[in-house]
């Protein structure tokens, strides 16, 4: 994970754990042998733990599973691959291959493409949809590209030519060893980070939201208004809830009124109460939320949906602090902090006339913006691990992670519901999965697409990535048939195998980077 190496500032302290340098971190990281990109998904802040956790040897060797009808094939993997920290199971029968997978949940499995009574690709689609954390190595005498995209579509992780390249096969299921490490560790650390990159219950690690926690201890002890703006699920009435909790008044209620959610005409009698008979249905005098939260935090949710009477209303409390309740003109004074909240531009409102310009003023005397959380992606991972845990527990299910392909569309999505889409997308995943690993299939059609409909610019792209993106989901569709792909993509079949061939070298280029990568850690 390049994206860390130049960032090279300091964190300081995160709630008195201390932090270092991402260039320390790499450092550090390498000299220990452990692969970077163990501690790119989830380091920053505890140093501690990280470094306990890398010092740490997982003592259980990896399970690898050979199948093959060809014996000498097999004597010859187990000759190559014996080392101490793998246990080689083999078998020339796949039925028998997949009872020991069964039995045995191996981590990696090497796979002929062609035996008698059942084929690799079959024994490959039931060994991923029963375990999509298995990482699956085709092998094969016939190579071919229509294979091998086939292979790959179904979940293998490699597909390798026979006669084996030793060198390479050794080198592959090494890094395939380090990379089941890397999750376990980063799972470990990631238990642990939540903990340390939580502020208030508000998990985020990205330097923009660092900065926000900054802000929020500083404006905590206080604000008297606080502006909250930001697009939708980004966590604003969590926010909300911190700053009260870290306000001398957090003692004192905390009272919430959704501005969108009180019909126009009770809204002047909920915000500040009502004396009985002040209108028909006034049966008795009545507090309003602001008498309510004496000495508190009033948090007027939506407050973009306010009506322009009651805003008149509202700017008298906030510049007098003291409430006229409907049918009676005796003031009463109040003390209250008030926080808003809204996913609307409130400036523009005000330009337009829709929102008063003084109240916008008094409103936003601190004004706090919520990231998007596609502007800070570095919180994925923490806030994945989160609602897993969270979900897991709330259905009872023994769900350990997320498989790399759903990992890599979770990354691509561009989240226009924000946290709240996220948390959504992992809870349902978690309540539909049958698995310990969350996988594509238990995604939404909109996260596996990877369509865009709340904008930004990273749907847009090449004509060439989006002939190659739809050639790979018409292959799909049907089954991998390149005559009915040329077909109805209206090109020859030609075409068709100079494109697969294409995408094969990116590929292979890609994955050699990767095995570098590893091999270099
Ligand atoms: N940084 C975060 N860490 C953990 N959970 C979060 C975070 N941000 C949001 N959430 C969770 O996402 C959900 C939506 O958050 P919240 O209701 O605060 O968003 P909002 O900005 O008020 O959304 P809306 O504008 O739709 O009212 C909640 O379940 C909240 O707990
Ligand atoms: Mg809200």
């Amino acid at each position: 994970m390049v994206h860390y190496q130049d960032k090279t500032r300091y964190f300081g302290y995160i709630r008195g754990v201390r932090t270092v340098r991402y260039s320390e971190v790499s450092r550090v990281a390498c000299s220990d042998g452990v692969p970077l990109s163990c501690l790119a998904c989830s380091f920053i802040g505890n140093v501690e733990t990280a470094f306990r956790l890398m010092s740490e040897k997982n003592s259980t060797p990896t399970k690898l599973l050979a199948i093959d009808d060809d014996p000498g094939f097999l004597g010859l993997i187990s000759a190559v691959l014996s080392s101490d920290n793998l246990q080689i199971l083999t078998t020339t029968d796949a039925e028998t291959g997949l009872d020991l997978f069964a039995r045995t949940r191996p981590r990696i499995v090497l796979l002929d493409l062609v035996m008698p009574r059942i084929s690799g690709m079959e024994v490959l689609e039931k060994m991923v949809s029963a375990d999509p954390a298995t990482e699956v190595i085709l092998i094969t005498g016939n190579y071919s590209t229509e294979s091998a995209v086939e292979a790959i579509q179904k979940g293998a992780c490699d597909y390798l030519p026979k006669p084996v390249d030793v060198e390479k096969l050794r080198a592959r299921v090494a890094s395939l060893i380090a990379d089941a490490e890397t999750r376990r560790r980063t799972f470990q650390l990631d238990a642990e980070l939540i903990e340390a990159y939580q502020f208030e219950g508000i998990i985020g690690r990205s330097p923009l939201m660092l900065e926000l926690f900054a802000k929020l201890r500083r404006v905590g002890p206080h604000f008297r208004t606080v502006l909250i703006t930001g697009e939708t699920g980004t966590g604003k009435e969590l926010v909300a809830q911190a700053l009260h909790r870290l306000s001398p008044a957090k003692s004192n209620p905390f009272v919430v009124c959704n501005c969108s959610a009180i019909v126009g005409t009770l809204m002047e009698s909920e915000l500040f109460g009502h004396t009985k008979g002040s209108f028909t249905g006034a049966n008795q005098d009545k507090l309003g939320v602001f008498e309510y939260a004496n000495g508190g935090t009033v948090f007027l949710d939506e407050i973009g949906e306010l009506p322009l009477e009651a805003q008149a209303k509202l700017l008298r409390v906030l510049q007098h602090q003291e409430v006229q309740r409907v049918g009676s003109p005796a003031p009463r004074p109040v003390n209250v902090r008030v926080l808003s909240a809204t996913n609307r531009d409130l400036k523009r409102m005000a330009s337009e006339g829709k929102f008063r310009e003084d109240l916008y003023y008094r409103l936003a005397m601190v004004e706090l913006k919520l990231p998007r959380l596609a502007d800070r992606k570095e919180d994925l991972l923490l806030l994945q691990r989160q609602f897993l845990s969270k979900f897991a527990a709330q259905y009872g299910k023994p769900i350990t992670g997320i498989a790399r392909r759903a990992q890599i569309c979770l990354g691509r999505h561009h989240w226009p519901g924000n946290v709240r889409e996220l948390e959504n997308v992992i809870g349902n995943a978690c309540m539909m999965t049958n698995s310990s690993v969350i996988d594509l299939p238990d995604l939404p059609e909109s996260v596996r697409s990877g369509t865009h409909p709340g904008g930004g610019e990273t749907d847009l792209v090449s004509f060439e990535e989006l002939q190659r993106r739809h050639l790979l989901h018409v292959l799909e569709r049907i089954g991998g048939n390149k005559a009915r792909a040329a077909e109805i993509l209206g090109v020859s079949r030609t075409t068709i195998y100079e494109m697969l061939a294409r995408i094969e070298g990116e590929q292979q280029l890609h994955m050699a980077a990767a095995a570098r990568r590893a091999g270099a850690s």
